[in-house]
């Protein structure tokens, strides 16, 4: 995993708050090691999911905690969700581990934040985790609910993501996406769904991922061309759409990525907000992760509110696609990656006042 550990994390830019609060939780008998950042919770709870990872130390495991709940915190304003930014953050116990009581361990530290903090699946957790965490506080969601809204929120971030992407292409490059080639790093639950949406557009597919079988299973059933993971990011495309892990664009890949537009689900893509500016000055159009990968959120935020629906809220996250629009006009001349951040504080000092 590549955090960004260029920059300290007591330097603070203008506008950027510093996190309210951040919690740890060590409880041996279940091997629970675990993280919540609450960056802020002005809008509401501070509501994101819960991220268990191979992490090299404490510290990369507080650095990641940290940037992704502040980027939920942009992600939920944007949305416009009653809600803050936080996220939780697991150091995988290393060898086999009983995630029950791993999950129920973690559920009784989610209910110690008071409401404070909510919960769902990210990375490395399931709905089955889910449950587990739900037979301890009622803080959670992202759960099937008997004839209620519910459930695994990856094929609502797919969605949003492809909405954004249809948008992109039709304004930064003048055509619709089933004229174009859209590299996919990573094909787990959210990059597959997208890869079945591009592909039932009549979108071209170049695919990459460390798991074989995906690759293969993507090769058949869409057509799509496998590349290395090495390759991918430098693979001639119209669209780039990081679908696995953070920091993938640094000082490294944006020099050489080939690729008019990058859009994808994957949180914190820029491994620092430099390199966002080293993509608007190449040319490439950046969509910010926390403005298009909001369906998950929409999702799993409706879902807890018991306001969800499938038509309602896939409507929802439809409005991401008016969402880009908005920021490629606010932009300007200026990098999106800019704009987008300095448009979800402003929303957030809208409430604070
Ligand atoms: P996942 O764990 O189901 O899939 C990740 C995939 O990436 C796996 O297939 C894995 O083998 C692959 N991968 C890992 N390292 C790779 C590398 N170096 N090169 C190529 N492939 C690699 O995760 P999921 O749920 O699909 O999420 C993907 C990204 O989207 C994550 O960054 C997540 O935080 C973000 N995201 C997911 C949401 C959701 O609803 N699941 C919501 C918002 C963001």
């Amino acid at each position: 995993m590549q955090v960004d550990l260029h920059r300290p994390v007591t330097e603070l830019a203008p506008g950027e708050r510093l996190h309210e609060q951040v919690m740890t939780a060590n409880d041996p008998q279940s091997g629970l090691r675990c993280v919540i950042a609450i960056h802020d919770t002005t809008r509401g709870p501070a509501f994101g999911g819960c991220r268990v990872w191979h992490y090299a130390n404490k510290g990369a495991a507080l650095i990641d905690a940290l940037r992704l709940s502040e980027g939920m915190s942009y992600k939920n304003a944007l949305a416009d969700l009653p809600f803050g930014g936080g996220k939780a953050v697991v150091m995988r116990p290393p060898g086999a581990f009983d995630r029950a009581s791993l999950f129920t361990a973690f559920g009784k530290f989610v209910e110690s934040t008071g409401g404070r903090y909510i919960t769902a699946e990210d990375v490395g957790s399931t709905t089955e985790d889910m449950r587990n965490v739900a037979r301890q506080t009622s803080f959670v969601s992202g759960l099937p609910r008997d004839g209620r809204f519910g459930g695994d929120p990856s094929p609502k971030t797919a969605y949003g993501v492809f909405v954004a992407m249809e948008q992109a292409v039709r304004m930064h490059l003048k055509r619709s996406i089933a004229r174009t080639t859209v590299a996919v790093q990573g094909l787990g639950a959210v990059g597959m769904s997208l890869c079945e949406r591009l592909h039932d557009a009549g979108a071209s597919l170049v695919v990459a991922d460390i798991d074989e079988a995906r690759t293969r299973d993507a090769n058949s059933r869409f057509g799509a061309r496998v590349v290395s993971v090495e390759r991918i990011l430098m693979e001639p495309c119209d669209v780039l759409a990081p679908c696995a892990m953070g920091a993938v664009l640094n000082g490294q890949t944006v020099m050489v990525l080939n690729s008019a537009i990058v859009c994808g689900a994957a949180n914190n893509q820029l491994a620092a907000a430099d390199d966002g500016d080293a993509l608007h000055d190449r040319g490439v159009l950046y969509l910010p992760d926390f403005l298009v990968n909001a369906g998950g959120i929409i999702s799993v935020a409706r879902e807890y509110l018991g306001q969800g629906a499938e038509t309602t809220v896939m409507q929802e996250i439809g409005g991401i696609g008016r969402r880009v629009s908005e920021l490629l006009e606010r932009s300007e001349n200026r990098a999106p990656s800019r704009v987008a951040v300095s448009w979800a504080r402003e929303k957030l000092d809208a409430v604070a006042t």
